[in-house]
């Protein structure tokens, strides 16, 4: 990982002009919750993580070099509760990246190539009430990895998967951090309303039979809508329902998607 080509090639105001990299660490989100004072917009990258985190508990593979372990601090002059929001942007500027693989999004803010996860988005976030002190949104993308451990790879690809070809992530870096930070402009002034057709429009889920796992149940219908703050709107057979990101996984009756 070369940080000096990303800063070279970078086109943004604030979102990652400073770098943290380090070779090896435990989390890149851990890093920047650790160093939450440093500047807004500072990236915290790493060739490697020993304890990569996943959405709910999970863990995140995080083999040397192979893949992008980033996460970017954010310090929004927003409420609280629209923290979520911003998954959905981290989501489609991921997306705008990878265009050129045709890359979509399974609720609320996996990347997918075909029906197999190529990035995993982590928000997280430190707030009291009514005052965000600071977001921190990690991004796992599957590069130039070759193999994948038995248990994920049914459902899991990477670029290099896909076309055979080794890719520079110095690059594909740059180009979702300037996708990023247009987005992020965008949110802060405006909220998701000129951004929401665009996160829908790239949904996979929206029209296909899913199930929604809970803590204590598992519900099954279609997805049939996202809400203008991000939720996915279930109908199953008698009700409709709402589900916010935080508490849920959904998956297609017979697969990942
Ligand atoms: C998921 O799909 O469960 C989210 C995975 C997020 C992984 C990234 S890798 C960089 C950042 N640091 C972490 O520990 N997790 C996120």
């Amino acid at each position: 990982m070369n940080t000096e080509d990303i800063l070279k090639s970078l086109n943004t105001q604030a979102i990652g002009k400073n770098i943290v990299f380090k070779s090896e660490t435990d989390s890149t989100n851990l890093d920047a919750k650790r160093n939450s004072d440093y500047l807004h917009g500072t990236l915290f990258i790493a060739d490697t993580q020993s304890s990569g985190r996943g959405r709910l508990g999970r863990s995140w593979e995080s083999k040397a070099s192979d893949g992008i372990y980033m996460s970017i601090l954010l310090k929004p002059d927003i409420l609280p509760e629209k923290i979520p929001e911003i998954t959905l942007i981290a989501g489609i500027s991921v997306c705008r990246a990878l265009s050129g693989f045709n890359a979509k999004i399974k609720w609320p803010n996996d990347i997918i190539i075909g029906s197999k996860k190529v990035c995993g988005i982590l928000n997280e976030m430190s707030a009291t009430e009514d005052k965000i002190n600071y977001v921190v949104c990690g991004m796992g993308i599957n590069v130039n990895t070759k193999e994948f451990a038995p248990e994920i790879k049914d459902i899991a690809t990477s670029l290099f998967s896909e076309t055979g070809i080794t890719y520079k992530r110095e690059e594909i870096i740059c180009c979702i951090l300037s996708e990023f930070e247009e987005l992020y402009n965008e949110f802060i002034k405006n909220g998701l309303k000129n951004i929401i057709d665009e996160y829908k429009s790239l949904c996979k889920n929206l029209g296909r039979e899913v199930k929604a796992i809970f803590k204590d149940k598992t519900v099954t219908g279609t997805a049939i809508d996202i809400t203008d703050t991000g939720e996915l709107i279930i109908k199953t057979n008698d009700e409709t329902i709402t589900v916010a990101s935080g508490e849920v996984s959904v998956r297609g009756m017979l697969g990942y998607i």
